[in-house]
């Protein structure tokens, strides 16, 4: 499978089997993000597994979505504002970025092992403050529900569901 091919097949998917999650998936999936370039490579990002025991009806309510409590793990992807490269001309913070990468080289290797994941963002703020009580430099970023897929989408759907090239890339002149 090429990247592109691989980038196609990905999608977020919404509808899970029950099947636990095998472990060697979940340390590929892990060690991808692991691995993932950051500013300075300053690697500011945790990664908090939720599954088995842990997943709790606390966690399900974390995103009120039926297909969220369906997923058997959840990686919580946390940006760390205590280790991120702050530029030094203007201070930008390169946290969200980082940790960003590190989850979207996670959603990819889960489609590589036939896994599925969705990116969610519009988390429960209050639920998801009390349930992971974390210190005011680590934010959490993105909760990424993990399981296998119980969907299918077509790879060619990018045609219609993406801008075209012609609107997007402009070549400076
Ligand atoms: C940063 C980010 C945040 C997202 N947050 C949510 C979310 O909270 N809930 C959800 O169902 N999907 C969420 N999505 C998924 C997008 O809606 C989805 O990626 C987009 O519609 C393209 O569809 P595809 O991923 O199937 O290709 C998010 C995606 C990204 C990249």
């Amino acid at each position: 499978m090429t990247f592109l091919e691989l980038a196609k097949k990905r999608f977020s998917v919404r509808k899970f089997k029950t099947d636990l999650v095998k472990d060697e998936d979940l340390q590929y999936i892990l060690e991808t993000g692991r691995i993932a370039p950051s500013a300075n490579n300053s690697q500011p990002w945790q990664f908090i597994v939720i599954k088995d025991e842990a997943k709790s009806e606390d966690v399900n309510g974390l995103y009120h979505r039926e297909w969220f409590r369906d997923a058997p793990v959840v990686i919580a992807v946390i940006a760390d504002h205590g280790k991120s490269w702050h530029r030094g001309q203007d201070g930008k913070d390169h946290a969200d970025i980082d940790a960003a990468i590190a989850a979207d080289h996670m959603t990819l290797a889960a489609t590589e092992r036939g896994l599925g994941t969705c990116w969610v963002c519009n988390f429960d703020l209050e639920k998801t403050k009390a349930y992971f009580n974390l210190p005011k430099h680590l934010e959490l970023v993105a909760l990424l529900p993990l399981g296998y897929p119980d969907v299918e989408v077509d790879a060619e759907r990018h045609s219609e569901k993406r801008k075209p090239l012609s609107e997007i890339v402009v070549y400076k002149q």
